[in-house]
């Protein structure tokens, strides 16, 4: 069910990573669920670098911090033109509006985008505690798209991309657990010995809260490229 692949560097990961989305591709996938961070970085290079044609295809992000405009240089949408959109427009691309204060309203906007176009491959990374998305530990499962109060350990480690810990973010509109498990394909991608214990963890442990990622264990088709440094813990 999980199909663990492990490569040498990041690299080598992006062209895996971008192999299974040419798979998907060639299969008909249409729909293809996106994160930003530094971990699909090369394989969103690959994509760029390609030739394959997203101009009839959808894109839909997992999630977006709360307050930050979509031009917001640290914003996710913004992360996602410099990354991919600009060099491969998509036909329609969706990111949580995190200029919609009404949480409600947003919740139930984006799990009608997610139900109108079911995801065919969705990307993840891994944070250090095991989060999927903006899933932190302790996040009831059957969530669809929520707002999330994310954890000192999550703004510790995005602070370094602003000029101050204020400026970060304290919430964000993530989509669910339940909502990624539905998406045909998953694909997630660690790199790094600070991912080693949540790797080992994901795949090893027992499926629990604390672990979010540990529920990908429930879906039937999982891809995991990880490095040797975050496969480092498998036993
Ligand atoms: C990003 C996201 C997060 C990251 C995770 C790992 O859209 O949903 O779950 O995937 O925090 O971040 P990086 O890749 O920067 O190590």
């Amino acid at each position: 069910k999980m199909n663990v692949i492990i490569v040498k560097n990041r690299a080598e990961g992006g062209k895996k990573g971008f192999e299974v989305f040419e798979n998907a591709y060639r299969n008909g996938a249409q729909v293809f669920g996106l994160a930003t961070g530094s971990t699909p970085v090369t394989t969103y290079e690959e994509l760029t670098q390609s030739d394959l044609d997203f101009s009839q295809m959808t894109s839909v992000n997992l999630d977006e911090y709360v307050g930050l405009a979509p031009d917001h240089p640290q914003s996710y949408h913004y992360f996602m033109q410099q990354h991919l959109f600009d060099q491969k427009p998509f036909a329609h691309s969706y990111v949580p509006d995190g200029l919609n204060s009404d949480a409600a309203a947003e919740m139930k906007r984006y799990d009608q985008i997610i139900a109108d176009n079911p995801i065919d491959l969705q990307i993840l990374g891994l944070g250090q505690n095991g989060h999927i998305g903006f899933n932190e530990p302790g996040t009831d499962p059957a969530l669809g798209t929520h707002k999330v109060a994310l954890t000192e350990s999550t703004i510790k480690a995005n602070s370094r991309f602003f000029d101050n810990e204020d400026e970060v973010p304290r919430y964000a509109y993530s989509m669910g657990i339940a909502s990624i498990l539905k998406s045909k394909h998953i694909l997630l991608e660690a790199y790094g010995p600070e991912k080693a214990a949540a790797v080992k963890a994901m795949i090893e442990g027992p499926v629990t809260t604390d672990v979010p990622a540990s529920f990908l264990q429930r879906h039937d088709q999982v891809t995991i490229i990880i490095d040797e440094a975050a496969a480092s813990q498998l036993s």
